[in-house]
């Protein structure tokens, strides 16, 4: 593949903006198009509008070199990369808006040749159906360009790295396509690319994320079985794992972020006769934050009988998972918003976070001299060394000794 072609990239978000920038660091020209005109001015100065580490000095590097432009519109290229969200709707169907007008938008600059790569995580079939309204636009274009789905497994506050080194799985709509994507991505990624069709690698995006929520959800179920039961689930789960073949996860207050608690019903919408367990996997672990919440109020209100007055709740992380700033979905979050909501006094505390507009945060230390009940939502690095004297309800095992 030449390597004075022009990229098109849509949708400068956490995936598409670092895969612009990598692409460009490789010397080749990337037009970056997002409908949010504050993202392409901040972008177009060099600078960055999400967390990620490395990520600013790669940008303002390819910003420099001329390598990488943003704009509000689109414009003609060779390859063209849609990177927009793909969130649900109504009783969890997968919304395509997004991906639908990204893709429009770009119809009138396609020409024969062009490759269009979809990365946005999207149902079984979108590709083609993408496809046809391609065709359905421009009939002349029918079997001239090259269509591929290659979707993205990146860890965030890693992804630099990952996007350059992890495998991936490149689904072309026929094997030509297929060839002319694996061509473009080996420019830049030396992780293995491996080849299948649309399909295939559509459901294979999305079957990661089911698995690991399906195994999440095994592991929360647990934890709920063996309170009931009297057992520490930490414990148990420790001794479980040391058979040869077993690899149970760790429970936690529930699923959160935009890929593990959101991808799985998009199999479950589109084969939900067949994906039972998927479906009771996403409930399960959905059931969890609730059942967390009976837990507190539980603990609260025999506390206040004791005390005479309301408890204060402290309340360690708010995040998704451990060690991130990001909130999107996250179980804790909801969890002390639901607490306030019930008129609990919380004290709630993520150090990861310098503030946030909907409640009041505290220091770890502050909060746990001031509080009477102390609820461990997320196992963050910097909590492993506080001393607890207070009451405490653990749901991530931060106090279990190994
Ligand atoms: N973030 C991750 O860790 C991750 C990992 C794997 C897959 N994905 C998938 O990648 C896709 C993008 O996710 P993200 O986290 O980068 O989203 P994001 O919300 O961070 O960014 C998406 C960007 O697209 C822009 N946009 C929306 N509609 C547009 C349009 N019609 N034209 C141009 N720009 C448009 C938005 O303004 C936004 O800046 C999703 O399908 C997601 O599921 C994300």
């Amino acid at each position: 593949m030449k390597k004075d072609l022009n990229v098109i990239l849509v949708g400068l978000g956490y995936i598409g903006l670092p895969t612009a920038a990598l692409i460009a660091s490789k010397g080749i020209h990337v037009h970056g198009v997002d409908i949010n005109k504050k993202v392409v001015e901040t972008v177009s100065q060099g600078k960055i509008h999400i967390v990620e580490p490395d990520l600013d000095g790669l940008v303002k590097y390819v910003v420099a070199s001329g390598f990488f432009k943003a704009d509000t519109s689109p414009k003609s290229g060779d390859v063209f990369i849609i990177a927009v969200p793909t969130p649900f709707k109504g009783d969890h169907e997968p919304d395509l808006s997004y991906v639908e007008a990204a893709a429009m938008n770009i119809v009138p600059f396609l020409k024969p040749d062009d490759l269009f790569i979809i990365e946005s995580t999207s149902p079984v079939g979108t590709t083609e159906h993408i496809y046809n309204l391609i065709i359905k636009s421009r009939p002349e274009l029918e079997g001239k360009i090259y269509m591929s789905y290659c979707p993205e497994r990146v860890l965030p506050g890693n992804v630099i790295f990952e996007l350059v080194h992890n495998d991936r799985v490149i689904g072309g709509m026929n094997e030509q396509s297929t060839a002319k994507a694996i061509e473009f991505y080996s420019l830049f990624v030396t992780g293995h690319l491996h080849k299948t069709n649309a399909r295939t690698a559509e459901m294979c995006k999305l079957v990661e994320n089911s698995f690991r929520d399906v195994n999440i959800a095994f592991a929360n179920e647990l934890s709920m079985i063996s309170a009931k039961a009297n057992i520490n689930v930490w414990e148990l789960i420790q001794l479980a794992n040391k058979h040869p073949r077993v690899k149970i996860l760790q429970p936690g207050p529930g699923v959160g972020g935009h890929c593990i608690a959101v991808d799985p019903w998009f199999i479950v919408s589109g084969y939900p006769e067949e994906s039972k367990l998927i479906k009771a996997a996403r409930q399960v672990n959905n059931f969890k934050t609730d059942w967390v919440l009976q837990q507190i109020e539980g603990a609260a209100t025999i506390l206040k009988q004791q005390l005479g007055r309301q408890p204060k709740i402290a309340c360690l992380g708010l995040a998704f998972k451990p060690n991130i700033d990001d909130l999107r979905e996250s179980p804790a979050l909801h969890l002390v918003e639901d607490l306030i909501k019930r008129k609990h006094e919380v004290l709630a505390v993520e150090p990861n976070v310098a503030s946030f507009p909907r409640f009041q945060l505290h220091d770890t230390e502050s909060a746990l001299n001031s509080c009477d009940l102390v609820v461990v939502l997320v196992k963050h690095r910097t909590f492993e060394s506080v001393r607890i004297t207070k009451p405490v309800l653990d749901f991530c095992g931060l106090l279990h000794v190994a």
